[in-house]
C-alpha cells in the first residue's frame, strides 16, 4: 500500500448512513459545498466518499458504469468538483461478486476498476464484504491492494470487512483502515435484528473494541463504522458517541446531511479540541482505565505530554464522579507513558464546557447527565 496517507485517522463524510441507496451527484456536490462552507473543512474533514449505488452495470469490455440517472454527468466530472473545493474524493466497491445493495462489484475486475478510479481522480477507496462466498479476506483484500498500488495513485484504501476474519491481525499490510464490526446502527444502546445480522448502537459498537488497541497506529486504524452524530439521536447521546470515537482514535466519517445541521451536531463535529485529541500525532488508541457502575473512565496518551481523560455515564440516570487523581496513576505500556500526578501536576480544560480551570492537585468532582460524557484535556503546568 502507498504509506503515509492516513497518518492521522481520515476525516470526511460517507453518504451511507443518512441516504443508503438514496445517492446523486447533486446531493453529493451540495454535500461538498456543505463541507466547504459549513466549517468542517476548517475543522479537518476532507473526504467526500459516495457509498454503494452509485454504479449500475459493466459496459461490453467491463467496465463499470455509473448510474445514468442519477451521475448524468459521470464520477471524474464529480471528483473534479469536489477538489475544486479543496477536498478530497472517495468511492466505494466490494470484494464480491456484486455490492451489498446487488450492484456490479470488483471481484475479477480489481486492476481495471483500480486503473478506472485512478483515472477519476479517486482518492479514497472504501472496500466492502458481500458475496464473497468462500473468498479468502486477506487474500482478496491483498489483490485490491495491489490493483490499487499498480494503478500508481494515492487512494486511501479502506477495508469494510466488519471483523469475522480479524482485518486487525493482517490488516496493516493491506489497507489505512479496517471495519472492526458490522454496521452501527442510530441509537445509543440498542441493537437492530436484520435476520442473520445485527446493527449495533454506539455503547455495544464500543464494547466491540476490547482488546483492538494495540492493533492500531498511523496508517493503520481499527474503524468501528461511521459516525451517527446528527442523524437523530439527542444532543447529549451524539457528543458521547463523537467523544468516544475520538478517543479510540477512530476514522471520523460524519454520516449526517451536513447541508442543514443544526447548531448543536455543528458544535459535535466540528469540536476542536476533541477532534485534537482524535488527530493526535502520537497516534495512540485510548485504553479503559476503569469501568464502575455504568461509568467508564477512558485515557488516551497524546503529544507533548498531554493526556484525554474522559468519563461516560452509560447509565440512563445521572451520575456523580469524584476524579481523585492520586488514585489514578497508570503506566500504559503501549505507549510506555506514564500517568502519575505525584510525580507531575497537569492543569486541566474541559473540552465541551470549553472551560480552563484548576489542576491535578485536587479531585474533580462533577456530574454527568445520563449518556453524556465528561472529557478533559490534561497539559503541563509551565
Ligand atoms: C455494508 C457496510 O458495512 C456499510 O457501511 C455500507 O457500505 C453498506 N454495506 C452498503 O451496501
Amino acid at each position: 500500500k502507498i504509506q503515509g496517507l492516513a497518518k492521522t485517522p481520515p476525516m470526511g463524510w460517507n453518504s451511507w448512513n443518512k441516504f443508503a441507496c438514496d445517492v446523486s451527484e447533486i446531493m453529493i456536490r451540495e454535500e461538498a459545498d456543505a463541507m466547504a462552507a459549513s466549517g468542517l473543512k476548517e475543522a479537518g474533514y476532507q473526504y467526500i466518499v459516495i457509498d454503494d449505488c452509485w454504479q449500475v452495470t459493466r459496459d461490453s469490455l467491463g467496465f463499470i458504469v455509473p448510474d445514468p440517472q442519477r451521475f448524468p454527468s459521470g464520477i471524474k466530472a464529480l471528483a473534479d468538483y469536489v477538489h475544486s473545493k479543496g477536498l478530497k474524493f472517495g468511492i466505494y466497491s466490494c470484494a464480491g461478486d456484486k455490492t451489498c445493495a446487488g450492484r456490479p462489484a470488483g471481484r475479477g475486475h480489481e486492476y481495471q476498476d483500480a486503473l478506472m478510479y485512478a483515472k477519476w481522480g479517486v482518492d479514497y477507496l472504501k472496500y466492502d464484504w458481500c458475496n464473497t462466498g468462500k473468498m479468502n479476506a486477506e487474500e482478496a483484500y491483498s489483490t485490491m491492494r495491489d490493483a490499487l498500488f499498480a494503478a500508481g495513485r494515492p487512494i486511501v484504501f479502506s477495508l469494510c470487512e466488519w471483523g469475522n476474519n480479524k482485518p486487525w491481525l493482517w490488516g496493516a499490510a493491506v489497507g489505512h483502515l479496517w471495519r472492526t464490526t458490522g454496521d452501527i446502527y442510530n441509537c445509543f444502546d440498542c441493537k437492530k435484528n436484520n435476520g442473520n445480522w445485527f446493527a449495533n448502537g454506539v455503547l455495544q459498537i464500543l464494547d466491540m473494541q476490547n482488546g483492538l488497541r494495540k492493533f492500531a497506529g498511523p496508517d493503520h486504524w481499527n474503524d468501528p463504522d461511521m459516525l451517527e452524530v446528527g442523524n437523530g439521536m439527542p444532543a447529549n447521546e451524539d457528543r458521547a458517541h463523537f467523544t468516544m470515537w475520538c478517543i479510540l482514535a477512530a476514522p471520523l466519517i460524519a454520516g449526517n446531511d451536513l447541508r442543514n445541521m443544526s447548531p448543536e451536531t455543528k458544535a459535535i463535529l466540528t469540536n476542536k479540541e476533541a477532534i485534537a485529541i482524535n488527530q493526535d500525532t502520537l497516534g495512540i488508541q485510548g485504553f479503559k482505565f476503569v469501568s464502575k457502575d455504568s461509568v467508564e473512565t477512558w485515557m488516551k496518551p497524546l503529544c507533548g505530554g498531554k493526556w484525554a481523560v474522559c468519563v461516560l455515564n452509560r447509565s440512563k440516570s445521572y451520575r456523580s464522579v469524584d476524579l481523585d487523581w492520586k488514585f489514578m496513576s497508570v503506566t500504559d505500556s503501549l505507549s510506555q507513558r506514564e500517568f502519575n500526578t505525584s510525580k507531575e501536576i497537569f492543569k486541566i480544560k474541559d473540552i465541551w464546557q470549553n472551560k480552563e480551570g484548576g489542576d491535578t492537585r485536587k479531585p474533580l468532582k462533577a456530574v454527568i447527565p445520563a449518556h453524556d460524557v465528561l472529557c478533559l484535556k490534561l497539559y503541563r503546568k509551565e
